[in-house]
């Protein structure tokens, strides 16, 4: 099966071809299928932001599409950047001087927990919507380590590896992240979804 990913992001489009490779499933991007859906992330919640993309996308190609909405939610912060973090600090900044903002918010807070949260959504030409949320705790290091992945990765360290986002492997974030924890529940709805469908 074929979907086509509600993003501009090449690096989500590698994270998903990895965690559904396995699968008979091929992702491939907006302008590989020759659209460039603009849509406005409107929702309050990273369900609604899911699904508004999703649906956007599967209604101007006619195909199943594919949206991950995802973002950094920090306790100290009371959740934000939140849905907003593709967007915090204004639009056209870098997603270093992004991150900086963080680090600066969070300057003399005990309190450095934080959260990854992603939710998967895709949407089928008949109607049929499947979603999945994963969550990745962490903490906000004092300063950005490692020259891996892409938007907050620096900055997100996970205790348990000992390693920001940054530092891993492509295999080692894949493992643990919000993303590959949403794509693995995924996979089980979307396998059970394609059962149902052949019967
Ligand atoms: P979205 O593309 O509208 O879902 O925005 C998600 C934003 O959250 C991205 O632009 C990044 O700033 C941040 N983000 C989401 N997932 C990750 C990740 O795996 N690493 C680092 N930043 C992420």
């Amino acid at each position: 099966m074929k979907f086509v990913l509600a993003s501009k992001n090449p690096h989500k489009l590698v994270e998903l071809q990895r965690i559904l490779g396995d699968m008979d499933v091929e992702v491939v991007l907006e302008s590989q299928v020759g659209v460039d859906v603009d849509v406005e992330e409107t929702g309050e919640t990273f369900e609604e932001n899911s699904l508004l993309k999703a649906r956007a996308v599967m209604e101007a190609t006619g195909l199943p599409a594919i949206a991950d909405d995802s973002g950094l939610c920090v306790n100290a912060l009371a959740g934000a950047p939140g849905v907003y973090s593709a967007r915090y600090g204004g639009e056209g900044l870098s997603d270093q001087e992004r991150y900086r903002l963080v680090l600066e918010a969070l300057r003399g807070q005990m309190d450095r927990g934080a959260k990854f949260v992603s939710v998967v959504t895709a949407c089928f030409p008949g109607g049929d919507v499947l979603t999945a949320r994963g969550e990745c705790p962490g903490t906000i290091a004092y300063a950005p380590q490692g020259e891996n992945g892409f938007g907050y990765d620096p900055v997100f360290f996970v205790p348990a590896l000992r390693k920001t986002f940054a530092q891993m492997t492509a295999e080692e974030k894949n493992a643990i992240s919000h993303r590959g924890r949403a794509l693995e529940k995924f996979k089980v709805e979307l396998e059970g979804y394609l059962r149902g469908l052949d019967q």
